[in-house]
């Protein structure tokens, strides 16, 4: 059985259907790619998956249990933790105090404590500025943060939602290789970017998006095999018309 399975979900914003009858799965220890252009449906459908947005019809299982309907700090208790567009961390409030936010579910003081030394340590930087606002660290660097800080909620999964937005291409390629080493240590993953090649590179599957639905459903190789897909989304490294052809 997948760890999550999402069967058939339709949501409707006012008159605007974005997603319309999205099915996908994602095992445990995959990283599993959602990609299409602008407007597609992609965030939409992972902020189904955590709660913020309750689709009209469909099913979302997680582990067993129906996440329909669910509070988003009950689906982060059972395991989700989203790393949502725009970094969303608190300038104002130091690195330390943005990384105890991540616990806020946990109880277990020491278990606090062992896991912002993990995270410090992983992520040196964080340590390095331990104290300070937020706010002054780069934009790779709050990225990195923001991925620290959803990993003190100690997730099953991770919902990633284009990490690299907005990063240079040195940063992008750190949290590409961020995203490897949390594969490696065996988290889950659901991924949205718009770096489609070098999404490719580190899933294990991907999904095509377009107009709320899924256009293709495979593996890296099967999709790269499809010249039409390929013509059509992986021209020039990225998605070429994602500001071209909203929805
Ligand atoms: N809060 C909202 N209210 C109304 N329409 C919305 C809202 N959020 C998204 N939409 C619309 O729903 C559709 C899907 O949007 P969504 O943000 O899910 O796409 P996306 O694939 O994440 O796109 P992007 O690549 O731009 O992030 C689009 O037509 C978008 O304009
Ligand atoms: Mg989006």
């Amino acid at each position: 059985m997948s760890l999550l399975a999402i069967d058939d979900i339709h949501v409707n914003y006012g008159a605007i259907s974005a997603v319309r009858g999205v099915s996908l799965t994602v095992d445990q220890g995959e990283v599993v790619g959602l990609i299409g252009v602008n407007g597609a449906g992609k965030s939409t459908t992972m902020l189904s998956i955590v709660g913020v947005v309750k689709p009209q019809r469909g099913t979302i299982v997680y582990s067993g249990q129906s996440l329909i309907g669910q509070s988003p700090e009950t689906i982060l208790r059972l395991g989700i933790a989203p790393v949502m567009e725009g970094r969303r961390i608190f300038p104002s409030l130091t690195v330390e105090e943005n990384l105890r936010l991540g616990a806020a579910t946990k109880k277990d003081k020491q278990q606090v404590e062992q896991d912002i030394d993990r995270w410090t340590t992983f992520f040196p930087i964080l340590r390095e500025r331990f104290g300070k606002p937020a706010g002054n660290l780069s934009g790779g660097q709050q990225q990195m943060l923001a991925v620290a800080r959803a990993l003190m909620s100690r997730p099953t999964m991770l919902l990633m939602d284009e990490p690299s937005l907005g990063l240079s291409p040195k940063l992008v390629g750190d949290v590409f290789a961020l995203i490897r080493e949390l594969r490696d240590m065996g988290m889950t993953i659901l991924l949205v970017e718009q770096n489609v090649r070098m999404t490719l590179d580190i899933v294990n599957r991907v999904y095509l998006l377009n107009t709320g639905r899924v256009e293709f459903a495979g593996t890296p190789d099967e999709l790269r095999a499809r010249g039409d897909v390929e013509r059509a989304y992986l021209h020039g490294g990225g998605l070429a018309q994602k500001s071209a052809s909203p929805a």
